[in-house]
């Protein structure tokens, strides 16, 4: 993808594909722990997105890496008894093993200790200090005596200035969510000793954030993406910004130029992470890393709804301070509670990816039907084990698998390939109609929208086989019945292509039973295209299986009892 200056063909009443290439990110995960839903919430849709645009034309590449530094990390560490290189090594290795699994295929997947990661940050902050967007400043922080340290961000807990919630030194996690700069938390205490900090004097550089207001409203006005990320940052920005402290007493991250004594705040280092892991890509595939991130190329970033601030203030006015491109759009997803309550790894709410699902044996693509269906993209998603496998035993094995695997049965028993026939233009206006949704719903980033179309157009089908019963009129009128039949297997055409981006390995296993082979990444103007007559069918086969009520209870068993015996 070195020359990428292919235009694609626009249809103007769409967003996507949009006219240049696209660079998609997921915002970066802390290696600090094993991956869970709350990182699938963005993810998965991001994938589902991607593939949806490669559907349409567009040349897009997929980028994202471990956040490997900060407080997050040197916590975790310290727990385990481990050094942050050890964290960082081991967690990286899971993500990076489990993301095939779920069928979510980046193109580059980084780090952001990459040696190309301290670089570019380097050279960022350094652009920056040249162009006078970077201050140093004495002032006075908390310091653990018993500890013999300062206490940045994780390593303190403390009440929210805000709204008085308990809260972290750099973040208000368990209430209004506001990013907090370094001494303002109040009542702090060291989360390793529990000692009541005192206040000393340290020497810290900042960025001039207030210099980017004016910028940023503009810039925010005309940002793409969803709702909740443009009118969350606007109303910050109404509130006024504050100069940014970006440095932190500890000796694990990417050092400040020129002082060996303070490492860069984590939130600087890990967005430029997206641009390291961008050029990482461009080294093992010969692409051309600036074409998006100083070209035409757009750049558009999936992160959760919890860090709009840093990816709506804090990052356009580092890339505009730095002269790099800014975000096309910031789709940003809701958040996620299990079983009714707000997600908390340290409470029990949460669902760990791999020891709670995959090595159950449970269905990737399941899940990933399950995220994109379950509500809008911006709103909170409640992961339920009794939500899942109704979802699970009425839309996918009921409608979806009853509908293909009926219709492909009945063909392969009277036919053994796909009859003589012509579709009808009933079934072609629904499918049309299917396809307008799917782009409505990617221009709107609303995966929900998607899938339900999908899942629509299996309903019909269900509905034109129940109808038309080509099991009666293969006996009473063998020319109908063909034509049912190829009507029906056009469906399953279609569905095989809109179902890839949401199901991938369902969308193969339906391949090969339509036509004996798997065959991937086929367009979207495919769907609408005649099938092929004569073509031997593969064996039918349910592609979905159900869950019982027994292993509903059992996986709810055990996180229940994850959160009955959970620290708090
Ligand atoms: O909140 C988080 O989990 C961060 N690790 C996200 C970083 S996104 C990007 F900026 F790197
Ligand atoms: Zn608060």
């Amino acid at each position: 993808m070195r020359c990428l200056k292919l235009e694609v063909v626009k249809d103007l009443k769409y967003k996507f594909p949009l006219p240049r290439p696209v660079l998609v990110t997921c915002g970066l995960p802390y290696v600090n722990g094993p991956c869970h839903i709350a990182h699938l919430r963005t993810y998965v849709p991001a994938d589902i997105f991607i593939r949806f645009l490669r559907k349409l034309g567009q040349q897009v590449v997929f980028i994202c890496g471990s956040d490997t530094h900060g407080t997050p990390i040197l916590v975790k560490a310290e727990a385990e008894g481990l050094t942050p290189q050890e964290v960082v090594k081991k967690y990286h290795k899971h993500f990076v093993e489990l993301f095939p699994r779920l069928g979510i295929d980046f193109d580059n997947y980084g780090s952001t200790d990459d040696p190309l990661n301290h670089n570019r940050t380097k050279e960022i902050i350094l652009q920056l200090l040249k162009n006078g967007y970077i201050y140093g400043k004495q002032l006075k922080l908390p310091y653990c005596p018993t500890c013999n340290r300062f206490l940045p961000d994780r390593y303190q807990k403390g009440t929210c200035p805000y709204c008085g919630a308990i809260a972290r030194g750099d973040e208000c996690d368990q209430g209004c969510g506001r990013y907090l700069e370094p001494g303002e938390l109040l009542d702090p205490r060291c989360v390793i000793c529990g000692t009541k900090p005192e206040m000393r004097e340290t020497r810290h550089y900042f960025m001039k954030l207030t210099a980017f207001e004016e910028f940023l409203r503009e810039y925010l006005k005309q940002m793409d993406g969803t709702e909740n990320a443009r009118n969350y940052a606007l109303q910050w920005l109404e509130k006024g910004l504050r100069d940014w402290n970006i440095t932190r007493n500890l000796d694990w991250g990417v050092e400040f130029p020129g002082e060996p004594n303070l490492v860069l705040y984590v939130w600087v280092d890990a967005p430029i992470g997206y641009i390291s892991s961008t050029e990482e890509w461009a080294m093992k595939k010969n692409g051309d890393w600036e074409y998006f991130w100083k070209g035409s190329g757009y750049l558009i970033h999936f992160i959760g709804g919890d860090i709009i601030y840093h990816h709506c203030l804090f990052w356009p006015s580092m890339l505009k301070g730095a002269g790099y491109n800014l975000p096309y759009a910031v789709v940003a997803s809701g958040m996620v509670r299990v079983e009714g309550h707000k997600f908390s790894k340290s409470r029990g709410y949460v669902l760990w990816v791999k020891e709670d699902y995959l090595d159950k044996g449970l269905d990737p693509d399941a899940l990933r039907y399950y995220i994109a269906s379950y509500t809008g993209h911006t709103r909170d998603l409640d992961f339920s084990w009794s939500s899942f496998g109704e979802k699970l035993n009425k839309e996918l094995v009921g409608t979806l698998g009853n509908f293909l695997y009926r219709t492909i049965l009945f063909a392969k028993k009277n036919y053994g390939h796909v009859p003589q026939g012509e579709v009808e233009p009933d079934v072609v206006a629904e499918v049309e109609a299917v396809i307008r949704e799917i782009r409505e719903g990617l221009d709107i980033y609303e995966f929900k929208k998607i899938s339900d179309a999908i899942l629509s157009l299996a309903a019909f089908g269900n509905k034109y086989l129940q109808e038309n019963e080509p099991w009666r009129l293969v006996k009473t009128d063998p020319n109908r019945a063909r034509q049912v039949t190829y009507n029906c297997l056009w469906i399953a055409k279609a569905l095989q292509i809109l179902i890839e981006p949401i199901m991938p390995e369902k969308a193969d296993k339906l391949h090969k039973q339509l036509f004996g082979r798997v065959e991937r990444n086929k367009l979207l103007s495919e769907v609408l295209k005649p099938l092929e007559t004569g073509i031997k069918l593969g064996d039918p086969k349910p592609l979905f299986k159900q869950i019982s009520e027994e292993e509903i209870e059992e996986l709810s068993r055990i996180t229940l009892e994850r959160v009955s015996t959970a620290k708090g």
